[in-house]
């Protein structure tokens, strides 16, 4: 194809190029020019300026820069005719000559996809209008008839041909309905039938305003819940963001809200919360996250409190934070999604939630807390090791010691040992200042020993309370369970006990000692039987039971934790979700 330089001319001319890079992030008036944060490399302070007198860019950041040609070529990855096409289409100029008939063709199909998929659009929202029930469902579900407008809400018949119909008499073939989306087939031959049937829609809505894809909702409890449209000529999944196409047209946005579920996303909206986008699903991409940041640094994660949402907002967070944003949390109470908490708890309280997010630094911290389990010797470790890795990255050595403070404290750590394991990330060793340096392993150590010996005894003791007295042994044995002993021995010796509490006997150490088969647990039974209860031992029945009770719960929150990422590992979302629940129902009687 050739340009001729008034063509050329032409085309620059009438792309402004305030204008042009307005469609693709927020630019913000600074004196003379505009300012935003840079497309093209990670930022947190803008220092992408647009000159609207010179037409040029330029980042002061990462240096690139040019005319409204080379930020298309760049944006969109294109090269110089295909930007120069592309914005001669834009502003209509024809551009004759037909070297790249391909780039036309692809523009071509595009636009027609675009145009079908507005098309079912419509078609869907009148059924919408027309269908009391799916918009009796809209309505029960708390939406109101503005916000299905704004959100272009609408509903597929249940049939297997009324798009199929309906695009056939506006001239769409089968193959083409087939390419956007609408349709599907079936394997073996050409037979095409509606995708989507039965469901309440949600067009998915491109930054420029065109129609790229569907979901679908069921509005019952059938499977699939929501039905989305495949990977098309015209979406990808993982470079969509729902709802962005709105919130890019807020002026001074401070932060962007991001929530899992279109459901979400739209009632948040309606309560006026206007900056929230949804990712749709729980894989968030490097794309989406640069998507974002060109509108705002700040990211609000908003996922469900379940399992699933808690490993994707971790997920999420280290994606953002990559791209250079800064990220922070709302922490939603177990069992609600954002649409559940603000429809039951109101405006003004997901606001509180909005202004007590979480830093970064805090959520990775909290997260961590939930999944260690500090009273055993592994989760302090694990715990210690993995804190130093977050603090590592803050700057500030007074921050760093606030942290650990707290931390220390409610965890009941020595601050020292945490110190220890900064140190050796950072394997820096000035002398001058040793507060940082300070290393105290025994400490550590000490204390594992303290917390293994500590249940060891509790587990002596209540033996030997039992072959004393019966009805201590009947009221310790209802309590606890034989598996619930930690040593091997004493589990034996707990296990042989129970049986004859169970028939109302008693048991001496001696007739133990006769069940049980080997010398080397003779020898141990001997050792344990040979120490001698006091009456402060008996005072303290209780509390030996109760550590009993409290490993047991560590150890099966552990077992459940393990299984809980299994399922998650392969995807089954109820059965991790169940095994979470049931994870902190233990965590809850966990002292
Ligand atoms: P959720 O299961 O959390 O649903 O899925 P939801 O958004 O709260 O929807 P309601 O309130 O039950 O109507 C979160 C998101 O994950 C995607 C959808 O984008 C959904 O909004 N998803 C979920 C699917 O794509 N397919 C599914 O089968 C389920
Ligand atoms: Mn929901």
């Amino acid at each position: 194809m050739y340009f001729s330089e008034e063509l050329i001319s032409e085309i620059i001319e009438k792309n402004d190029i305030v204008d042009v890079i307005s469609q693709y992030m927020n630019l913000r008036r600074r004196g003379n020019n505009y300012v935003g944060l840079c497309p093209f490399h990670s930022e947190k302070t803008p220092s992408f300026n647009v000159s609207p007198d010179k037409q040029l860019f330029y980042c002061f950041g990462c240096g690139v820069g040019g005319n409204v040609s080379t930020f298309i070529q760049k944006i969109e990855k294109m090269n110089y005719p295909e930007s120069l096409n592309f914005l001669a289409e834009r502003v209509g100029i024809e551009v004759k000559g037909t070297s790249n008939k391909k780039e036309k063709e692809r523009i071509r199909r595009r636009n027609l996809l675009y145009k079908i998929n507005k098309m079912a659009a419509r078609f869907f929202y009148d059924n919408l209008n027309n269908q009391s029930s799916a918009m009796k469902y809209l309505r029960d579900r708390g939406l109101s008839i503005d916000i299905i407008k704004k959100f272009g809400l609408g509903y597929s018949l249940d049939s297997w041909d009324s798009i199929k119909k309906y695009m056939d008499a506006n001239g769409i073939s089968p193959e083409l309905a087939y390419s956007a989306g609408l349709l599907a087939k079936k394997t073996n031959n050409d037979d095409y039938y509606d995708r989507f049937r039965n469901r309440i829609m949600f067009p998915i809505i491109d930054l420029k305003g065109n129609v790229i894809a569907f979901g679908g909702r069921v509005m019952d409890d059938s499977i699939p819940k929501y039905l989305n449209s495949p990977e098309t000529e015209i979406y990808s999944k993982g470079n969509n963001i729902y709802g962005l196409n709105l919130v890019k047209k807020i002026r001074n946005l401070k932060n962007i809200i991001v929530v899992e579920g279109y459901i979400d996303a739209i009632s948040l909206h309606q309560y006026g919360i206007n900056n929230v986008v949804a990712s749709l699903g729980t894989a968030f991409t490097e794309n989406q996250a640069r998507l974002l940041k060109r509108y705002a640094n700040e990211i609000i994660i908003a996922y469900d409190s379940d399992a699933a949402g808690q490993a994707a907002t971790l997920k999420g967070l280290a994606i953002l934070e990559k791209e250079g944003c800064n990220v922070k949390v709302i922490r939603l109470p177990k069992g609600k999604d954002p649409d559940e908490y603000i429809r039951q708890e109101g405006l003004d309280s997901f606001n509180e939630l909005i202004e007590n997010c979480m830093s970064l630094i805090d959520y990775k911290i909290y997260n961590l807390k939930q999944n260690t389990d500090i009273a055993t010797i592994e989760g302090r470790v694990k715990f210690i090791k993995q804190l130093a890795s977050i603090l590592i990255v803050l700057d500030s050595p007074a921050e760093i010691d606030a942290y650990i403070k707290k931390y220390s404290k409610e965890m009941q750590i020595n601050e020292r040992a945490i110190y220890d394991e900064l140190n050796k990330i950072k394997k820096k060793h000035t002398s001058g200042n040793n507060r940082h340096n300070i290393v105290d392993r025994n400490n550590i150590t000490n204390n594992r020993k303290k917390v293994i010996s500590g249940e060891l005894i509790a587990e002596k003791k209540l033996l030997n309370i039992c072959i004393q007295d019966k009805n201590r042994a009947e009221n310790i044995f209802n309590q606890i369970k034989p598996d619930y002993f930690n040593s091997p021995i004493n589990k034996k010796i707990a296990e042989i006990i129970n049986l004859k509490i169970k028939e109302g006997k008693m048991i001496s150490a001696g007739e133990i000692i006769i069940h049980l088969e080997n010398e080397e647990d003779t020898k141990k039974a001997a050792e344990i039987f040979s120490i001698d209860i006091t009456d402060n031992d008996l005072k303290l029945v209780d509390s030996y039971i109760d550590k009993l009770c409290q490993a047991h719960i560590r150890k099966r929150i552990e077992e459940l934790t393990k299984k809980m990422n299994e399922f998650y590992e392969i995807g089954d979302k109820d059965k991790s979700n169940e095994l979470f629940k049931e994870i902190m129902e233990l965590q809850k009687k966990k002292k």
